[in-house]
């Protein structure tokens, strides 16, 4: 039996009858944050899934002063910690300074990774980075690197880590030559290369990949790897795929790059994903050999669950589900952050 402690409930303005297609249905927002410890799990959970999936959502409060879009809400992060065989679940609002004036700008709700042991959460246009404690969600404070922050700038969401090298890559962008800027923060939080890049007038770049000997940008939707492979030969990639004329995703797909097999997973109707989380097995070395893991919106049952996957397995469908406290918005970004990589964990 789950417990479950509610942490505390935010104001909401939005009216009852709220009928925007995305802040209703399965964009349905939520105002309250929880602490939930041993959730309930059905199926068989894997005792060497070990680590965290957190996951980034646009979860408005207020209605806008204007036009309401889809990644305006406020940024709330999921987390979903996997240790032991059990499960927790916290969810808490970024502390941004829009949302503590009541007014939503710079959101921080588009993504959220990793870096040398503190999630980082960031916005589609370019903002400032949040950051958060992994386990507690404790409101860290805003990256500075030292002083060297672009603040004039901000940086981008879809910042890259390295896992061979611990480094932060980003970019961001501006109306004004130079209109794109790439950079590098090390594992002790140092910016250590930070460039101009050519380019023949102001775009609005979203996204980023990174390989040993070039960075290149790709239009992809959720489209990820086992970040152990980030920048190396990689075989597999996993990516969320999309509900017709919608901003929702209502299954998986796997791709294999060496024979071109692609498996997939329909969720039933209704009931939407988000990005997965490639969760190494704890001990494995193997490129598939791996959990996915996500979190579901159904709006037939008005649940929300974590599933886990076999990433070997993906057609099988989930083979553990644990049921969370209350339905959450549908969202957008997510990552996994492997156990022996949070401090205090180890
Ligand atoms: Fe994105």
């Amino acid at each position: 039996m789950a417990d479950v402690e509610v942490y505390g409930k935010m104001l909401s303005t939005l009216p009852d009858d709220d009928d925007h297609p995305y802040r209703s249905g399965a964009w349905r927002p939520q105002n309250v944050e929880y602490d939930a410890d041993d959730l309930r799990v059905e199926g068989e959970l894997p005792d060497d899934l070990y680590g965290v999936y957190l996951r980034n959502t646009e979860n408005p409060l207020h209605p806008a002063i204007v036009r309401y879009h889809p990644f305006d809400g406020d940024g709330m992060i999921h987390k979903v910690s996997f240790r032991d065989g059990k499960v927790s679940y916290r969810n808490r609002f970024v502390r941004t300074d829009g949302l503590l004036a009541e007014q939503v700008k710079d959101a921080a709700s588009t993504d959220v990774i990793v870096h040398a042991g503190v999630a980082v959460a960031s916005f589609y246009q370019c903002g400032d980075l949040y950051r958060l404690d992994p386990l507690t969600l404790d409101d860290l404070g805003k990256c500075s690197w030292g002083g060297s922050f672009p603040g004039d700038l901000g940086v981008s969401a879809h910042t890259k880590v390295d896992d061979h090298t611990g480094e932060l890559l980003f970019f961001n962008y501006s109306t004004t030559a130079p209109y794109l800027h790439y950079g590098v923060v090390d594992a002790g939080h140092h910016l250590v290369h930070y460039v101009p890049v050519d380019l023949p007038g102001p775009r609005l770049p979203h996204d980023m990949a990174f390989t040993e000997q070039d960075l290149s940008e790709a239009c992809t939707e959720f489209g990820t790897i086992n970040s152990g492979f980030g920048g190396r030969p990689y075989r597999y990639t996993y990516a969320a795929t999309n509900e017709p004329g919608w901003f929702l995703f209502n299954g998986l797909v796997k791709h294999d790059t060496l024979t071109g097999r692609e498996e997939s997973y329909q969720f039933e109707p209704g009931v939407f994903c988000s990005e997965v989380g490639v969760a190494p097995r704890a001990g494995g070395t193997g490129e598939d050999d791996a959990y996915l893991v996500t979190l579901t919106v159904d709006e037939n049952r008005d649940l929300s669950e974590c599933v886990v996957f076999r990433a070997s397995d993906v057609g099988r469908g989930p083979i553990a589900r644990a049921p969370l406290p209350e339905r959450i918005a549908s969202g957008t970004h997510s990552c996994w952050a492997p156990g022996d990589c949070l401090r205090g964990w180890a």
